[in-house]
């Protein structure tokens, strides 16, 4: 029985940062995030727009997209997230009531840095499989900050995916049989009651493509793939360049031309459309990637895709999955570019504003945001904790 994701869609805030714009205020070389690190652009979240209102903004969008039967059938909603809200409430709940989602599921959340988006798909598959008949709403959402002036400032981003996963998918049909191994690093982590996280991002960057190379090689002594069996690879991106590095430790671009392979090298640039314009959204990142493929490349029913995931700390996992007959037609690319060129350039002043003003605790009230963006969900205040939403 062929499970995987039947709808895919994307929330970004309508704010952003140019990215040479931020290297001029720092005294950078704007070809050092350009270039160096593959970023163009870094979607910037103001007060308003939090974890969760992304969250609920690309479930309603799957929401709209789903056959009505499949979202009655619902019987899982999880959200991957590296930026809690709460402590103890999931976000999954959250959303849950603020799309006013059938009452009979089980909501909840699941965290390990950035991989826990593929934790939630897998965990959909697994479900579905167990439960034939059901569907399962799968939710990455998160806002990528490490603060201003610090290293980590221009890999930055925000962004939240949401995935109906079901019986005889029309996108991709996912593989049950991935590859994950973990091992115990510091490498990225935030001890709790800290808004950002620390990192050792030169030890990260060692650490994701080491776990690439462990992660592939063991796939392909499991399953017997090796590049020339994938249509294309798509990477969790932290920054753009990080999975071309990745990729190029299994094959360079010169032994791809030797070999007939350089579609995985093109396929590769393609999937990184929207991450030059958006910046890292950690559990989302990797989906943010697979739909840019998806929308810009020529991919052909029955094509098979690897997915790596990686979360800091660390867990990494390679994926496969196959493109479905007519998965075109379940996507909108145009929107989305119409959504990227919608948005409101910031100046680096305005974004310092609202970067210090987003990572303070918001009061009762928050309409004094600074710059509120304009989609459906915000977050209007909270009180005693309790965090209060407009409806669209
Ligand atoms: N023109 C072109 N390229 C230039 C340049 C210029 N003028 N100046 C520098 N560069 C290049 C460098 O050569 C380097 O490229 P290579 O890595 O290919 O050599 C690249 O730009 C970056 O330069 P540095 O390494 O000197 O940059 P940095 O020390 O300022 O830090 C970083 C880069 C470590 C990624 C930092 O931004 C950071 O800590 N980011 C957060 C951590 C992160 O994203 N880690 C990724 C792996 S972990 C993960 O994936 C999980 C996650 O989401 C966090």
């Amino acid at each position: 029985m062929p499970i995987g994701i039947d709808a895919l869609e994307i929330a970004i805030p309508d704010l952003y940062l140019d990215m040479t714009d931020l290297a001029v205020a720092r005294g950078v070389d704007p070809a050092k995030f350009h270039i160096g690190l593959g970023q163009d652009q870094m979607a910037v979240s103001p007060a308003s727009t939090d974890v969760v209102t992304l969250a609920a903004r690309a479930a309603a969008a799957v929401v709209e997209r789903a056959d009505e039967a499949d979202i009655a059938a619902l019987g899982l909603v999880v959200l991957g997230s590296e930026s809690a809200v709460d402590a103890s409430k999931a976000m999954a709940v959250m959303v849950h009531g603020l799309l006013g989602l059938p009452e009979g599921v089980r909501a909840y959340d699941i965290r390990e840095a950035c991989y826990a988006g593929t934790a939630g798909l897998l965990t959909a598959v697994d479900y579905v499989a167990a439960h034939p008949g059901r569907t399962a709403l799968v939710i990455a959402s998160d806002l990528a900050r490490y603060g201003l002036g610090t290293a980590g400032e221009p890999t930055q981003g925000a962004g939240a995916v949401a995935m109906l996963v079901r019986q005889d998918p029309r996108l991709l049909i996912i593989d049950p049989a991935s590859t994950a191994r973990t091992e115990d690093v510091y490498d990225f982590w935030r001890p709790e009651g800290e808004s950002v996280p620390r990192v050792d991002g030169h030890l990260s960057n060692r650490c994701y493509t080491a776990m690439f190379a462990r992660v592939f090689a063991a796939h392909r002594e499991a399953s017997g793939l090796d590049v020339e069996d994938y249509a294309a690879l798509c990477f969790h991106l932290p920054y753009t360049k990080m999975g071309r590095k990745a990729l190029a430790g299994v094959l360079t671009p010169e032994e791809a031309e030797a070999r007939g392979l350089d579609h995985l090298h093109r396929r590769y640039d393609e999937s990184l459309i929207y991450s030059r314009r958006v910046g890292n959204c950690y559990t989302a990142s990797l989906f943010l990637g697979l739909l840019s493929l998806l929308d810009h490349s020529d991919l052909r029913p029955g094509d098979r895709l690897g997915l790596f995931s990686y979360g800091s700390g660390a867990v990494g996992e390679l994926v496969t999955a196959t493109v479905v007959e007519g998965f075109d037609s379940r996507r909108d690319p145009a929107a989305t570019m119409t959504a990227l060129d919608a948005r409101r350039r910031l100046s680096v002043k305005e974004y310092e504003a609202v970067l210090t003003e987003s990572l303070e605790p918001v009061g009762a009230d928050i309409s004094s945001t600074l710059l509120p963006d304009g989609g459906p969900y915000a977050l209007i205040g909270m009180v005693d904790g309790v965090r209060r939403y407009r409806m669209p």
